[in-house]
């Protein structure tokens, strides 16, 4: 067993900055990451960085931006944690060499985005995500922190009180992709969640392959409630064979939509009158599909980005990598010809439910970063607000859980007396199949935990996992993993997507539900102990089966439209009844619905919703 004062699984943004900022608190902490750091998604993220940096702008702004963008559906305390902390994260990023953009004066760029007030979008070039992994990466490898790379985390060790709020989080359970072997570690003080996107879950999306909501899965089947599951951001502009992401930087520098007929569609059917293409992406999805769904798509299915008009020098001054990603995975020269664009699934709203400090209602369990739900971006995350999020909140969770004091948190964790309860009618049972009273929290038959210390819990996981490992080897003849994933993916890209309505809805749990029932006779024909990728993705198929669920149920439960949110049967935000969160937790295989109010009071004021237009 390997020992640490604190664990961070996952190397991208969040997982970089949270390990940096524990062992800046003098903590031995380590980082288990199924990928090597600079393979992390966080290098796909393109177009940058929101920071209140410049005279003009102000964190107040950039928090209002913010609670407009989620459509009222954020927690004041995050969203103003988020906008006070994020210039000096960017300060910090620049002084570690991070290269920025910069203008001809030598200050960092800024540029406009979707949403926003006043042009505060950090960034470099269209690779800022790159820039900022690869800066993040030099602090480690310079302060020698530990890394555990191509170790596939299966499970939290997690003690097994009745409810969750009374359990502790004692480390995790990897599994070595190199070698096959199966080992515990043990995390002293805490684990940090830092896994990323669920992206996976759809067949179109921006997402890369391993981003399949392993961490949020994890922490949902130990009990830990997830938020707001159904706020699932579609980005305008993916391309239409890939999902490849063509960033909102190439609007924010004044690229063009136009439906088949030459429509500046945003103005021309008052989508969007006053920001046109730089209205917030839930906007901007809608309206291309309105285009495609009134016949003024191109080929039935896509839009036009247009940035030719930009000229040469500045498209290769401050988007050039948009040029190879449109050359590379469409055949498209964007310097003579527009390029094809649609909505595609970018990123998930909800996720693991945390407080301002990252930490879980779990003793010792945090999240941090597109796992997390803080709740920072409510029903609609802003362009840009991704990155300052993984940095403000993974140094936080970092500085926490190595035990500095942050001041005690606003935004309650778990589940309390006086949240109300949720109920939803489905059409099939969701949750584990069979759900037995004697499960736990992972699924397996309950070991009395009791009299077990810290490293036996871990060890109780380890074995845990090492017999479901073997079963699935052992069951060669079994059900392949890549047809279940590939139903549920294109279940919920047809159902649970950018309009979304009951029947669609409930066909979908349908169809997670056989999923769930095939899955139960998996097993993997691939018998090798070296890079066996037919095991990984078969533990990452059950992860998404969860998680396609938990979507799907929050959908079908709010009936209302809020950002990102449209359902056909409730045309109008519903302050009255829906200014609450969405909380699930999987209650001894079943999940459990209960819903949390927003916190609208903010430091100095109260966000009082209002009509949302752009
Ligand atoms: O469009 C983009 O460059 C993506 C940015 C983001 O999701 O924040």
């Amino acid at each position: 067993m390997y020992e640490h004062d604190v664990i961070v699984v996952g190397a991208g943004g969040a997982g970089l900055r949270a390990a940096i900022a524990a062992q800046e608190e003098g903590a031995d902490v380590a980082i288990v990451s199924k990928l090597h750091p600079v393979r992390s998604h966080t290098g796909a993220a393109e177009g940058g960085i929101n920071a209140a940096l410049r005279e003009g702008d102000s964190w107040e702004d950039h928090a209002y931006d913010t609670m407009k963008g989620s459509d009222y559906l954020g927690d004041a305390p995050a969203i103003e944690t988020l906008a006070q902390t994020s210039p000096e994260e960017v300060i910090q990023l620049e002084h570690w060499g991070m290269a920025f953009s910069r203008e001809e004066d030598g200050r960092v760029s800024q540029r406009p985005f979707g949403g926003l007030s006043f042009p505060r979008t950090t960034y470099a070039g269209a690779e800022t995500g790159h820039q900022l992994l690869h800066t993040m990466y030099e602090q480690l490898v310079k302060r020698g922190i530990e890394v555990y790379d191509e170790w596939h985390v299966l499970d939290l060790a997690v003690s097994d009180e009745d409810a969750p709020e009374d359990r502790t989080c004692h480390g995790v359970v990897g599994y070595d992709i190199q070698s096959g072997n199966v080992e515990g570690f043990r995390a002293r003080d805490g684990v940090i969640l830092a896994t990323g996107g669920l992206g996976q879950v759809y067949d179109h999306t921006t997402n890369a392959v391993s981003n399949t909501g392993d961490g949020v899965a994890m922490a949902y089947r130990a009990g830990a409630p997830i938020e707001d599951m159904e706020f699932i951001q579609f980005h305008p502009t993916t391309l239409p064979s890939t999902g490849v992401l063509i960033s909102e930087g190439v609007r924010g520098e004044g690229g063009i939509l136009y439906n088949a007929e030459g429509e500046r569609f945003m103005f021309e059917y008052g989508y969007a009158s006053n920001d046109g293409e730089l209205a917030s992406r839930d906007v901007v999805s809608r309206a291309e599909l309105n285009e495609v769904n009134a016949g003024r798509g191109i080929e039935d299915e896509y839009v036009h980005l247009d940035m030719r008009h930009l000229g040469e020098e500045r498209i290769i001054d401050r988007l050039e990598n948009i040029l190879h990603l449109a050359e590379d995975f469409e055949g498209v020269d964007a310097l003579e010809e527009p390029m094809p664009v649609k909505p595609g699934q970018h990123y998930a709203m909800g996720g693991i439910e945390t407080d301002e400090n990252g930490e879980t209602c779990i003793s010792g369990l945090y999240a941090a970063g597109e796992c997390a739900c803080a709740s920072v971006h409510g029903s609609n995350r802003l362009g840009g607000n991704a990155l300052p999020e993984l940095i403000v909140f993974g140094a936080r969770a970092g500085y926490h859980a190595a035990g500095r004091d942050l001041g005690e948190a606003e935004i309650t964790t778990g589940k309390r007396g006086e949240w109300e309860a949720g109920d939803v009618e489905t059409p099939v049972d969701p949750g584990a199949v069979e759900p037995d009273v004697e499960a736990d929290a992972s699924g397996d038959a309950v070991a009395d935990g009791s009299g077990l210390d810290p490293a036996g819990f871990v060890e109780r996981a380890t074995e845990r996992a090492t017999e479901r490992i073997e079963s699935l080897l052992t069951n060669e003849d079994g059900r392949n993993h890549a047809e279940i994933r590939a139903d549920v993916q294109q279940s919920m890209t047809d159902n649970v997507n950018v309009f979304r309505e009951e029947d669609a809805l409930k066909q979908a749990l349908r169809d997670i539900r056989e999923a769930r029932e095939a899955y139960q006779d998996v097993g993997v024909a691939d018998q090798s102990r070296t890079f066996n990728t037919d095991l990984l993705q078969t533990i990452e198929t059950r992860n998404i089966i969860d998680l396609a669920e938990a979507i799907t149920l929050g959908a079908l439960v709010r009936e209302e439209f809020r950002g990102a949110h449209w359902r056909k049967e409730y045309q109008e935000r519903d302050d009255e009844n829906w200014l609450k969160h969405t909380l699930l937790s999987w209650n001894d295989g079943s999940p459990e619905l209960w819903f949390k109010p927003v916190i609208l009071e903010g430091e100095e004021k109260r966000y009082e919703p209002k009509i949302r237009s752009y």
